[in-house]
């Protein structure tokens, strides 16, 4: 087999965002745009002589495609052995399993996430190393550099590889191995969770799930998990299938995209407990009878619980949460003698928190939670934890949380997004917003309103000392109230402007109202201070979650 050196010339828009690079499929498909980037990475890594990668997505359109392209550019560029998961599928936690299993150098995850897919949908690829953890910024900016000057990409000339059939063939002197990418994850999740109690859990009519995959890629795992696994009845799993346009809809767990799911849950005669996972496997939202949890409860909720759960019976090290994420597992972790962390947006963040055993649990208000087994958010995971801790408690999903709130009282929280915004007008509010904080910063009180802090958040990584800068205006009140602003890091249409509310509440009597309704006065502030309206030419959010 002979490798082909091409030439090619660099495309300016491969900056990798909060998660890997993403773009529309159309803008992967053009001539050398894929190949450039993975060259790249190539380029920006040291290959060593034993080298192992783990290659796969979440089905969508162009995945097959791209891991063909992958895989002859790998195999010129002299890795020795390539995973691919069978069919080209593997969800992201099941890629950052797998890379640590296998001690690969890294591995290739072929995803937009949560975008929709299909021929006018988004694709994304991201880069993840040795720990099984999306690539630092550090990694990530050299990628960058390198896309920017390149002029040659090496590839295989080769046939295509089946992927439908397990097995190994040598492409030149490369081994690629298409490789069962579900029962490792299964047999991993065995190792954290009482499948036996879950599975009298599952098995007994008294008990119901709804678990919808959207879908994507989660279908074949949840299937073999809930069902053939743990004894919920065929039919606990819908929307299993993984399609490369997911039937057309987005798969956001969320209480707007995952709507079906949600009425079925809110509806009459409705199961005890409903969950969704998102494109690539990493995102859940859990649902109980009628019953919304919020991602940042979720998170200081497991924590709480964590003692109940085999992996995790010899308590949490320490808890990690993003930024905007509410402060609900801060007084979990203050009850529990243990550090908070607090991080910017993404995953990434954690993963230096988790390879130093600072750690064991984490998660983000945007539907993701995780912990020390992987270095990725786990969809699954989460859900296998709250039915863990119901399979334990015998309590429903409403007691666990109203308990939980009784207890450390509530947060309540709310983001606000406003979507496909004009990209100058959301940098010109980040911009007056900048100023503004630094205004509000001489004051001691904005309106009623008591300031304890207000800044452009930057974060020193405590285990390398990186430096990560404007991570998003908070302004912090007296009371642990909060508004934070920034921008998405992963949209591809236009600019995302992100508000981020929370209020706090210990009144027990006052911890059942209304989020938004609670969370009112805030709003209002939120349009004082930026001016949203005006900058984003939009009377009210697109997505309220
Ligand atoms: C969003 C979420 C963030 C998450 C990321 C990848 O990023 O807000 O928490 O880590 O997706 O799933 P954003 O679009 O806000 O930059
Ligand atoms: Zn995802």
């Amino acid at each position: 087999m002979r490798t082909r050196t091409v030439t090619t010339k660099p495309f300016k828009d491969q900056k990798p965002g909060t998660s890997g690079l993403r773009k529309p499929v159309t803008i992967f498909q053009q001539s050398n745009y894929l190949e450039n980037f993975i060259q790249s990475i190539f380029n920006s890594i040291n290959i060593s002589e034993t080298s192992t990668l783990i290659v796969g997505g979440d089905g969508r359109y162009y995945n097959s495609q791209a891991i063909q392209i992958i895989i002859k550019i790998a195999a010129a560029n002299s890795i020795k052995r390539i995973l691919v998961g069978h069919k080209g599928i593997f969800s992201t936690p099941a890629i950052s399993a797998a890379i640590r299993y296998h001690k690969a150098f890294g591995g290739i995850i072929l995803s937009a996430s949560h975008n929709p897919g299909g021929v006018n949908g988004d694709f994304g690829i991201k880069y993840n190393t040795e720990h099984g953890g999306p690539a630092s910024e550090e990694i990530t900016n050299n990628i960058f550099n390198c896309t920017k000057t390149i002029n040659k990409y090496k590839i295989l000339e080769a046939k295509d590889i089946n992927l439908n059939y397990l097995g190994s063939c040598n492409l030149g002197t490369t081994k690629v191995e298409i490789i069962d990418s579900i029962t490792p994850y299964v047999e991993l999740m065995q190792q954290l969770f009482d499948f036996g109690r879950i599975h009298t859990l599952l098995a007994s009519s008294n008990f119901r799930i709804s678990i919808d995959s959207l879908n994507a890629v989660t279908g074949p795992y949840a299937r073999t998990l809930f069902e053939t696994c743990l004894g919920a009845p065929r039919g606990s799993v819908q929307n299993d299938i993984p399609l490369e346009d997911f039937g057309g809809k987005h798969p956001d767990p969320n209480l707007i995209h995952a709507s079906s799911l949600v009425n079925n849950l809110f509806g009459l005669n409705s199961p005890d407990f409903g969950a969704a996972s998102d494109g690539d496997g990493d995102r859940n939202m859990i649902l109980g009878r009628n019953f919304f949890v919020t991602p940042s409860d979720s998170l200081a909720i497991l924590t709480a619980n964590a003692h109940l759960i085999p992996g995790y019976k010899d308590g949490v090290k320490g808890v990690a949460r993003s930024m905007p994420t509410s402060q609900a597992v801060d007084r979990v972790a203050k009850k529990l003698g243990i550090e908070c962390y607090e991080t910017p947006t993404g995953w990434k963040f954690f993963n230096n928190l988790l390879n130093a055993d600072k750690i064991t649990l984490c998660g983000e208000e945007s539907f993701g939670t995780g912990s020390n087994h992987i270095r990725e958010k786990d969809g699954l995971w989460a859900i296998l934890f709250w039915l863990n801790i119901i399979a334990i408690t015998g309590k429903s999903v409403e007691n666990i949380v109203y308990e939980h709130w009784k207890q450390y009282g509530r947060n309540f929280y709310s983001r606000h997004d406003y979507e496909e915004i004009e990209l100058s007008k959301a940098n010109d509010c980040m911009n007056q917003l900048r100023y503004t904080v630094k205004k509000i910063r001489e004051k001691t009180a904005f309106n009623e309103y008591k300031i304890t802090h207000a800044d452009d958040f930057s974060y020193i990584d405590p285990i390398d000392k990186s430096i990560s800068k404007q991570q998003g205006v908070r302004i912090s009140f007296a009371s642990g109230s909060r508004i934070i602003f920034r921008l998405s890091g992963t949209g591809t249409k236009g600019a995302t402007f992100r508000v981020y509310l929370e209020k706090y509440q210990f009144d027990n009597t006052k911890i059942k109202l209304n989020t938004q309704h609670v969370l009112s006065p805030l709003i209002q502030l939120a349009e004082e201070i930026a001016h949203i309206k005006s900058f984003t030419e939009l009377d009210k959010p697109t997505i309220i979650t």
